[in-house]
Order: structure tokens, then C-alpha cells, then sequence
């Protein structure tokens, strides 16, 4: 069947390398996608939120699935636009992705149905969130903006006069835009992050192999957040116990609640956790799979992606095995100077065809001529596996050795 994936992006890049090592792929569209999509698929010059457009792009060319990368088109519904236009696609529809698309909202369900994540309060007014922080003593806090803010929306606030501050500039200044029309004033939770990814259809939830993300740009977890610097999958923190745990207390009642209020939900759920010591608690869902965690999930997934989506598109994902590879994967993200603030495009990237032992997944980049170009703030993420992750690690960073971009800004400790 002919595919389109949705996206421009590291995670879009795996995903259509591994949907080409289907057998049942023909021709591979990505809209927009980058320089490393266009070597195995075709690219299509429409943007990801360009909803009405895409759903002509895929009627006219006889697509029979479209994956949607980002949480954008799938909170502003393309999946039930797709839908009804009689096309297959997968992802939860708009009634489900408020699960990422509102905060508040995935609160709310959190508190109602028991489910382990921080004590909160939400406001809808600058004047009683900043009498809420009057009579607040206990820093650091946390502010979230509700909406969709490109993982810019969350402030951990040290003393009143940056609480007070994050108020002014989320509801006052809206630099979110709509997403800051609410605010949740949430407590500060401290432990070791896990990433848990499931795919998720109507009667079943497949756990996949666990990973762990670096977010913040500096060694050391250091320095501001990014979309993500690096991964390594299997995740150290996760064992059989903990995921039965998450799939008890935290995966399941989710999804039961979420049906409960009438949005049931399909797809690929990403829970974002923190292990405290009172437990795991969520952080946050997210709708659709991580960058860079993705490039370290899929190169150890065997069985056929296509399967997988058709399976879960017709709630049949239970009588399918979905198998992985033992052997672990590490990703190191090559990212421009300057990222996740400003930083220049359009520089040339040389090095690729001699990497042999590793895939690199591109990310911001463009073909110019016969030139690779930077065209984003994280460019490539180069993915190696091995028996082990410190081999994985290894090899990933001896690739990197070979790439060269000016100002070419990685972290040398990811996995330690
Ligand atoms: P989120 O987009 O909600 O995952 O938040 C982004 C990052 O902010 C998370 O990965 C955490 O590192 C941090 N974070 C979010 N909520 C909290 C919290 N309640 N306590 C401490 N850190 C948090
Ligand atoms: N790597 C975090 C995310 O995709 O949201």
C-alpha cells in the first residue's frame, strides 16, 4: 500500500525507515520531511498542520494509512478529518489527543480516577493564581501552560518573584498564545524520569521496550530543555516490576477512564513519569511517539510496522506478537549552536555517506543541489546498536566522528 507519514523530524525519519522494510510498503510519502526522508520516500512540500491539504494529498494518491508524527494535527483532529474523508490513518482522534493537548484536562482525569501524579491547582485568572502564590511559602513550584507549547510550557519556579513573573508572562503577555488561557500551579516532584510508550488500541495496551531521554542541552543535566538530546532503550530504572506497576496503577485506568468520559483512546500513549520516592508518578501524556526516544525504539522492534497500525486501526492488536530485538540501541542528537535559543540554518553537513556502523536519522535538514543543509535546531540523530548500551554508545559516537557541521553541538555523557 502507499504510506504517507506526517512530519519533518528525526522520529519521522525512523518511522518511514522502518515502515520501507515492509514488505507490504509501496510507495512511501513524507509531508514535509527532511533530506533523510527524501532518500527513501517521497517528500511532499505541505506543512504538518495543513490539515485540508493533506487530506487531498492522500485522496488523490491512493494512500491507504497515513502516521501522524507530531501532536499538533492530531489535537486539531486529523484523524477524524482523514476518517471521514473514508481514509485510514492512525492515531487517537481530537477527542482522545486532549489527553496532550490540555493539561488541565489530563489533570482533572488523573485526580478523578486515583492515578498517582502531583498535588495542583488550575486558574483561569492572572488575580487568583497570583493570590494562590501569596499564600504559597514552599518553593520550587511548578507552572504549566495548558495548551500545546512545543515543550516550552512548563516552568520549574524557584521564589514568588519568578512565580509571579511566569504568571504575568503566560497569561498576561500569552506568550503560549491560547495554550495559556489556564495555568496549573502544580507541586514539585523530584526522582529519575522514565519514558513509557504503549500501543494502545481498544481492548489492549503492548508496552514497548522502555528508553530513556536527555532533555536538557547541557552534560549533566544541565542548562535548558530541549526536545531531547540523546536516548538510550532498554531504560536502566525499568524492570518487569515497575512496568506492572504503570500498567496497574497508571496505563489502565487511564485508558478506562478515558473511555469512561466517552473519549476512547487509540494509538501510541506516552507517558511521561517521575519515580519519586512515594512511587511513580505522571508527569505528563503525550499522544504520539517521542523524538529522539523513537529512534532508539524502532531499530529494535521486529515485528512489521504496518501490522501494528492496521492491527490497531481495527482493535485487533491483541492477536498480534509484537516482538523485539534483545540487543540495545543508543542515539546521540547532533544539534546546531546555539539550539534550544536561536541558532543559524543552511550550513553544510558533510560526513554522512562515510558512516557505515551506524543509521543517522536526520532531523532538520535539506537538500540543496547536491548539499545536505542544516535546517532546524536538533539536525541528525545518529542510532547504533549493540548487545549492550555502552557498545551501542560506542559505536554511535565513534560515527560521529565522521559528520561535521559548523558549531556541530552534541552531549558526550549520554547513558551515563
Ligand atoms: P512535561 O512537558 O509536563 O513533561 O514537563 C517537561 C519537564 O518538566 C519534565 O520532563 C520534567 O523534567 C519537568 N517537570 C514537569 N512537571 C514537573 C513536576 N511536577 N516536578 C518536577 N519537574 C517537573
Ligand atoms: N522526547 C520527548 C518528546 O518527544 O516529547
Amino acid at each position: 500500500m502507499n504510506i504517507l507519514v506526517i512530519g519533518s523530524g528525526g522520529r519521522e525519519h525512523a518511522l518511514i525507515w522502518k515502515l520501507a522494510q515492509s514488505p507490504r510498503a509501496e510507495q512511501l510519502f513524507c509531508a514535509p520531511g527532511n533530506a533523510g526522508t527524501a532518500q527513501i520516500a517521497t517528500n511532499i512540500a505541505l506543512s504538518d498542520n495543513d490539515i485540508p491539504a493533506l487530506l487531498s494529498f492522500a485522496q488523490e494518491n491512493n494512500i491507504g494509512l497515513t502516521i501522524v508524527g507530531p501532536e499538533v494535527p492530531l489535537v486539531e483532529g486529523i484523524v477524524d478529518v482523514f476518517e471521514a474523508g473514508g481514509l485510514r490513518i492512525f492515531g487517537p482522534n481530537a477527542r482522545a489527543a486532549i489527553l496532550e493537548g490540555s493539561k488541565v484536562f489530563t489533570k482533572e482525569l488523573l485526580a478523578k480516577y486515583n492515578i498517582p501524579s502531583a498535588e495542583y491547582q488550575r486558574f483561569k485568572h492572572t488575580e487568583s493564581a497570583l493570590k494562590f502564590l501569596k499564600s504559597n511559602s514552599t518553593y520550587p513550584i511548578v507552572i504549566k501552560a495548558d495548551g500545546l507549547a512545543a515543550g516550552k510550557g512548563v516552568l520549574i519556579i524557584s521564589n514568588h518573584a519568578e512565580a509571579e513573573a511566569g504568571i504575568r508572562t503566560i497569561m498576561e503577555d500569552r506568550v503560549f498564545g491560547d495554550a495559556g488561557n489556564e495555568v496549573i500551579i502544580e507541586d514539585f516532584l523530584t526522582g529519575p524520569e522514565l519514558s513509557m510508550l504503549s500501543f494502545v488500541d481498544a481492548h489492549t495496551v503492548v508496552p514497548m521496550v522502555s528508553a530513556k531521554d536527555y532533555k536538557r542541552i547541557g552534560e549533566g543535566d544541565t542548562g535548558l530543555n530541549t526536545g531531547g538530546m540523546g536516548a538510550i532503550s532498554p531504560n536502566p530504572l525499568y524492570d518487569q516490576e515497575l512496568e506492572a506497576f504503570c500498567l496497574t496503577h497508571v496505563i489502565h485506568p487511564t485508558l478506562e477512564g478515558m473511555r469512561k468520559e466517552g473519549r476512547p483512546f487509540k494509538g501510541i500513549l506516552y507517558c511521561g513519569l517521575m519515580l519519586t520516592s512515594d512511587g511513580p508518578k505522571v508527569l505528563e501524556y503525550n499522544v504520539r511517539f517521542g523524538d529522539p526516544e523513537t529512534q532508539v525504539i524502532l531499530p529494535r522492534l521486529k515485528t512489521d510496522l504496518i501490522d501494528i497500525f492496521d492491527a490497531i486501526i481495527d482493535d485487533r492488536l491483541g492477536d498480534l506478537d509484537v516482538e523485539w530485538d534483545s540487543a540495545a540501541a543508543a542515539t546521540i542528537v547532533l544539534a546546531s549552536k546555539g539550539y534550544p535559543e536561536s541558532y543559524p540554518k543552511g550550513l553544510p553537513i558533510s560526513g554522512l555517506e562515510d558512516v557505515d556502523s551506524s543509521t543517522v536519522f536526520h532531523a532538520g535538514t535539506k537538500i540543496e543541489g547536491d548539499s545536505v543543509l542544516s535546517s532546524g535546531g536538533r539536525v541528525l540523530a545518529v542510532t547504533s546498536m549493540a548487545p549492550d548500551v555502552a557498545e551501542a554508545l560506542r559505536i554511535s559516537y565513534a560515527s560521529i566522528q565522521k559528520i561535521e557541521f559548523d558549531g556541530m553541538t552534541l552531549r558526550r555523557d549520554i547513558g551515563s
